[in-house]
């Protein structure tokens, strides 16, 4: 076995958990409109349970339909309806010896205002949050919930699921009685440690009464709010203890912000914190955050730093994390790149989706493909991901694609973006389609540019095209002088500056990284935009990360410019918003103003073939979640 920690058992209150891995909480938006589990739901738990996780703590189920939620779309303990389909839930998961624990949870003053119908959000004091100023929760209303957090854990006992887990973190409502910075009432509630423990002690209490000792409770904390007067490791420690006192059964070490991570967050960063509770307390804990490897999870176990590991989005990349390490396949492991593509979905009011993996939260529509491919030929052209996951797909069905890739690597533009600051994980993606391509012997002719007599000589039952797409340079004076370079000569380090003046005009993606990455080698940058705002193409919190860090190494940011000419040691910007001429002084112009699909090949082969399918950038540039999903889609519904 290889890895003798992550696959021992372990216990949680009275449960026996089969191993060390837990999925952790995540909300879905696959919920019914009224909150109930739905069959998108159980078939999402179920595949994550199936492939080996020891127990699933389901995403944060509201206790308060009127006042708690965080998303319109959220799954809910509220009433006893609720219970047959929290029924159906735990049989779907169980029957995999897999264990199931509800998040239990209130959103407080991180409520969206337009659930409430011109309700005011409550908290324990009016503290605001953005423009949001809740209203201070009496004391009767104080109770009421302690009782509605008591009645929801109630109902899923009855319904047969094995625990609970208390949702503590992450700024909601328990979490905004535990912080100073958000308790600031001068009753029973406020106010002293004691104090501001009350609420939630009140509330275990409750449940324990209502459900007795042996119904495992386990209680999310934020151990670190990283806020200046907020909660702080040692306030953790105390309030770990206290609970252990009270008879929690573990504690789930999470922290305040940077709770979804971007990219520039390295795997266990936070470890630090769950090794600082386990030290001080003998419940289990459970270490979570950027736990991207099975030999890194091992490690975590084996160093005691922690008793369980907990995984969030690797189980979206890959439900069968669990399964492929048991078994020794760790390079058919998807690992989560923390490109946050998931968390921007809910956040956009969709539902639960993985750059990565085009099935996530589409379990029941992608359930089963047909293997009906007979050994049918089918040409893929280009071996970028959108044609990668295509070629996998189609093997996965029984066809025989045939891989044809013009350069001599498999991964097309990945290889340019995993080249920006704090994007090698993307190599990730590389590696494992890579992998993927040998473990399904699947035929790949790399230095094999796709003709139209190339392909038709395998005379193939049907042609994908992934040709993908190339960089576009604006028609302007000058553009094709020595020193106009295109983004990716940076980026492949075809060129490179030191102490120059550059100018990059476009500031998507591929703009902010390569001002970036020039930045970086000590030179003066200025990017020019012609819209109001840069990277929008860019998930927010990266944005937010990228448009940080550009400022501090000193990139000059002009928006709405779009460049006029280029002369030797010059430039000419026009600024779109005074509709006036500026010259600058450069050394060197950097081309990012985006890319158009390769599609030079389309209209040719939808004459020669009957069944022609266009995925990728060549359909519409897109990114890494519309190129696979392309390649995904495609090769599922071939007929
Ligand atoms: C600098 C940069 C950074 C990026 N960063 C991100 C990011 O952080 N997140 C994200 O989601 N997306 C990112 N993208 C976008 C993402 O890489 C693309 O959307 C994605 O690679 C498109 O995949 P594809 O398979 O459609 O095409 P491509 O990746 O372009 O692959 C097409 C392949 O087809 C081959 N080909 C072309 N013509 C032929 C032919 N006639 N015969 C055979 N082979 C041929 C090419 O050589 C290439 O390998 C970035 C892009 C760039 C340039
Ligand atoms: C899409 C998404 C939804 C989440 N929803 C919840 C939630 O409902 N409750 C919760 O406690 N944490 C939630 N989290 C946080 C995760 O449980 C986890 O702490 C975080 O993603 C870091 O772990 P990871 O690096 O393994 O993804 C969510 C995370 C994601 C990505």
């Amino acid at each position: 076995m290889g890895y003798p920690h992550l696959f021992s058992p372990g216990r949680i209150g009275n449960i026996h958990i089969k191993n060390r891995i837990i999925m952790a909480a995540m909300g879905t938006g696959l919920a019914g409109f009224n909150g109930e589990i739905t069959a998108n739901s159980l078939k999402y738990y179920e595949e994550r349970a199936r492939a080996g996780v020891g127990l699933i703590i389901t995403e944060m189920a509201t206790v308060d339909n009127e006042l708690g939620k965080v998303n319109y779309i959220q799954l809910s303990v509220a009433n006893d309806k609720y219970i047959p389909m929290l029924n159906r839930l735990a049989q779907y998961v169980q029957k995999y010896d897999c264990k199931i624990f509800i998040q239990l949870g209130h959103a407080g003053r991180l409520t969206t205002p337009q659930f409430l119908d011109g309700k005011q959000p409550v908290a324990p004091s009016p503290v605001g949050w953005g423009t949001q100023i809740p209203r201070e929760l009496s004391l009767q209303e104080i109770k009421g919930l302690v009782n509605k957090f008591a009645r929801g854990a109630l109902r899923c006992q009855k319904a047969g699921i094995d625990g609970i887990e208390i949702h503590a973190a992450h700024g909601y409502l328990i979490n905004q009685f535990l912080s100073p910075k958000t308790n600031l009432r001068t009753d029973n509630y406020g106010g002293s440690f004691k104090n501001r423990m009350r609420f939630l002690d009140e509330i275990i209490h409750a449940i324990r009464d209502n459900c007795g000792h042996d119904f495992p409770v386990i209680v999310r904390l934020s151990a670190d709010e990283f806020i200046p007067g907020g909660i702080d490791l040692p306030m953790s420690q105390k309030i770990a203890q206290h609970l252990e006192g009270i008879g929690v059964d573990a504690i789930d070490v999470s922290n305040g912000l940077n709770v979804i991570e971007t990219a520039a967050f390295d795997q266990g960063w936070k470890s630090y914190l769950a090794k600082g509770i386990k030290g001080v307390i003998n419940i289990p804990v459970i270490s979570v955050n950027v736990i991207r490897k099975p030999d890194f999870a091992e490690k975590l176990l084996q160093t005691e730093s922690t008793d369980f590991i907990a995984l969030a989005r690797p189980l979206l990349a890959d439900p069968e994390w669990v399964k492929k390490a048991r078994e020794g396949r760790e390079k058919e492991i998807q690992k989560c790149i923390s490109c946050r593509y998931c968390i921007d979905q809910l956040n956009n009011g969709l539902h639960i989706a993985c750059a990565l993996n085009p099935r996530t939260g589409r379990e029941l529509e992608f359930n089963d493909p047909k293997k009906s491919g007979e050994g049918k030929k089918v040409v893929v052209i280009g071996g970028g991901p959108a044609g990668m996951e295509a070629a996998r797909g189609l093997a996965q069905r029984g066809f025989s694609p045939i891989l044809f890739e013009k350069s001599d690597v498999l991964g097309g533009q990945l290889h340019l973006a995993k080249k920006g600051v704090n994007k090698d994980r993307v190599g990730w993606l590389i590696d494992f389609q890579t992998h993927e391509m040998q473990r399904l012997n699947i035929d790949i002719r790399l230095n094999h540019a796709a003709t139209l007599e190339a392909v038709q000589k395998e005379q193939p039952y049907a042609v994908f095209i992934a040709t993908g797409s190339s960089p576009v340079k604006p028609r302007v004076e000058g553009i094709d002088s020595p020193h106009v370079y295109l983004a990716e000569d940076i980026l492949e380090d075809r060129a490179s500056f030191k102490n120059r003046k550059i100018l990059v005009v476009g500031a998507g993606m591929t703009g902010c990284e390569t001002a970036e990455k020039i930045a970086l080698q000590g030179n003066q940058v200025i990017l020019a935009e012609m819209k109001d705002a840069i990277a929008e193409d860019v998930e927010k919190v990266t944005r937010n990360e990228k448009i940080t860090n550009l400022k501090k190494f000193g990139v000059k940011i002009l928006t709405q410019h779009k460049i006029g000419a280029v002369y030797q040691h010059k430039v000419t910007l026009y600024d779109l918003k005074t509709q006036t001429e500026l010259l600058l002084k450069i050394d060197a112009v950097v081309i990012a103003i985006g890319v158009k699909p390769r599609d030079e090949l389309v209209e040719i082969f939808r004459k020669a073939f009957p069944i022609v399918m266009i995925i990728g950038d060549v359909k519409k540039p897109g990114d890494i979640s519309t190129a696979l999903r392309g390649g995904f889609e495609k090769a599922y519904t071939l007929e």
